[in-house]
């Protein structure tokens, strides 16, 4: 997790021990730097990607783009319910970001589709172990919006993985 996020927080009456809200904001500022990343990187892969696979892969990857603004929106804003300070600038989610960068010279969908499933995998797991994080800080919201993209994007996962089964 970033070691770099701006603690100040701000007096809520939201009852959470003021430290435990320190955490959350820091687990929801990670997943806000983790998620822009991604979504640039689905974004990158959606104007770039070419071969027989061209069409299908342009139009998941933009529908999956499409999905991620609103929670980016919404693990933001429960950042700052929480009485947080939301580093949200594209700066800092590539300072911030645990993703690895996206390789710049691909060119043909299978090549795209094994880079994304590495990279919307790591996204994947790490939304669900901040699941167990929010449960553990006694945050049921922010474990249910956690809940809430996990699923998605496990299916999503599934929607790209399956382009890969079937030829193992
Ligand atoms: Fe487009």
């Amino acid at each position: 997790m970033a070691t770099s996020q701006t603690h100040r927080m701000f007096r809520t009456r939201v009852d959470l021990p003021t430290e435990q809200r320190e955490k959350l904001v820091d687990l929801l500022n990670q997943h806000v730097a983790d998620s822009m990343d991604l979504y640039t990187q689905v974004k990158h892969a959606h104007w770039n990607v070419k071969g027989r696979n061209f069409y299908s892969i342009h139009e998941l990857t933009d529908t999956f783009a499409g999905e991620l603004i609103p929670f980016i929106d919404e693990i933001a804003e429960r950042a700052t319910a929480l009485g947080g300070h939301v580093s949200g600038t594209l700066r800092m989610a590539a300072e911030s970001t645990s993703l690895p960068e996206y390789p710049n010279d691909l060119v043909d969908a299978i090549d795209h589709v094994h880079a994304l499933v590495e990279r919307i995998g790591i996204y994947a797991n790490s939304v669900r172990a901040a699941i167990d994080q929010a449960e553990e800080l006694r945050d049921k919201d922010t474990a249910d919006l956690f809940t809430e993209i996990s699923r998605l994007v496990d299916k999503r996962l599934w929607f790209f993985e399956a382009h890969l089964q079937g030829n193992d």
